[in-house]
């Protein structure tokens, strides 16, 4: 189990995928470049090098993307297929146990199809090892026998475009890492993008939403599409029994307080990190696992989730003496400045 795991069923902000997000998410998915919005430098570099590929009659580029949960890495690797026009073959990391697994997904691949590794980070290191002469020269090896009889035969692979996906990237073994031809870093999204996005959602899911309660959507989604697709269905559902359907300000206003998200965008746990960080420790410097324990969270749900969009915010600092609240968190927080 993963801090990913552990974080997912309480936080309504949190930016991993739920069970419960799954149908809307499919409905949702943006399908091609123009559908996606944002991450406007990234796109604009893929957008070349799918066209490139294309014009070669080549497969793409190895690719990995990294970046907070929700920011639309399965995403790019959905609309990379279909700009591509070829199929996508999807599994993950955990999913991958033995080196048989990966020859089996590997030999059904067909020339300039996709494999797409989610959460690539937990790959097993023999795992790891076997996908090495897959990425570099089409080839997998198999030992046949065993013993002095031993031997190796090497089985040719389709040119083929693996996409890996990682919230982790640090825990990524340079040896993979280096044989990605690209890296695609991804950033929270502004607020304008956002009310673009769940404008977008709306629509698709047959929602009356307000100019302004767009706008409220977006500055509480913590920078991530996912939640912000996530509070327009959980508004729709006020919508639907408080109000006449349509989720306007008031809807909004009322729907984003009693799921106890706060007007940065913040939940429970993310003001319960604050307020330890400033009432418990002075405002830091405390260590991550001192802070992580003092809130009974673990270390690197901490580093991972929440502690991303508190330090994009500027609400957190890391240094090399541990975490520190700033100006802006004693502000949020309604704590006088006292150093
Ligand atoms: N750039 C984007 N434009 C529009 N919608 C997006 C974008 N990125 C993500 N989304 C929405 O957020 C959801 C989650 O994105 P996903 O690609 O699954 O994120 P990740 O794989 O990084 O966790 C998608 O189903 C989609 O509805
Ligand atoms: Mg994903």
């Amino acid at each position: 189990m993963t801090a990913e795991d552990d974080a997912a069923p309480t936080r309504e902000v949190s930016g991993e995928r739920r069970p419960a997000d799954l149908l809307d998410e499919a409905r949702l998915r943006p399908r091609r470049f123009d559908e996606y919005v944002g991450q406007r430098r990234l796109k604009e570099n893929l957008r070349v090098m799918v066209q490139a590929a294309r014009g070669r009659n080549e497969a793409v580029d190895h690719m990995l993307f990294c970046g907070p949960p929700g920011l639309g890495k399965t995403s790019l690797a959905h609309i990379i297929g279909e700009e591509m026009g070829v199929a996508i073959h999807v599994t993950s990391g955990p999913a991958i146990e033995k080196k048989g697994d990966l020859a089996g997904i590997l030999t059904n691949l067909q020339a300039h199809e996709i494999l797409f590794i989610d959460e690539i980070h937990r790959l097993t290191p023999a795992v790891e090892e076997n996908l090495y002469p897959a990425m570099e020269d089409f080839r997998f090896d198999v030992v046949i026998g065993d013993g002095p009889h031993a031997r190796t035969m090497t089985l040719p692979l389709p040119p083929f475009t693996l996409i890996g996906a990682t919230t982790r990237t640090g825990l990524l073994s340079s040896p993979l890492r280096d044989r990605f031809g690209f890296v695609g870093r991804l950033d929270f999204y502004e607020t304008a993008e956002l009310v673009e996005i769940v404008r977008r959602s709306a629509r698709l899911l047959g929602v009356t939403l307000e100019e302004r309660a767009a706008h409220e959507v977006a500055t509480r989604a913590r920078g991530t599409p996912r939640i912000a697709n996530r509070l327009l269905r959980r508004l729709r559902d006020f919508a639907e029994v408080l109000g006449d359907g349509r989720v306007t300000e008031e809807i909004a206003k009322v729907g984003l307080d009693r799921l106890d998200v706060d007007a940065a965008g913040f939940d429970e746990l993310d003001r319960r990190l604050l307020v330890a960080l400033v009432d418990r420790f002075g405002g830091g410097p405390v260590g991550l696992d001192t802070l992580a324990a003092s809130i009974g969270e673990d270390a690197s749900t901490i580093e991972f989730v929440v502690e991303p969009f508190l330090l994009k915010e500027g609400f957190l600092a890391r240094t090399p003496r541990g975490r520190v609240a700033t100006p802006r968190a004693y502000q949020h927080l309604g704590r006088p400045l006292i150093h």
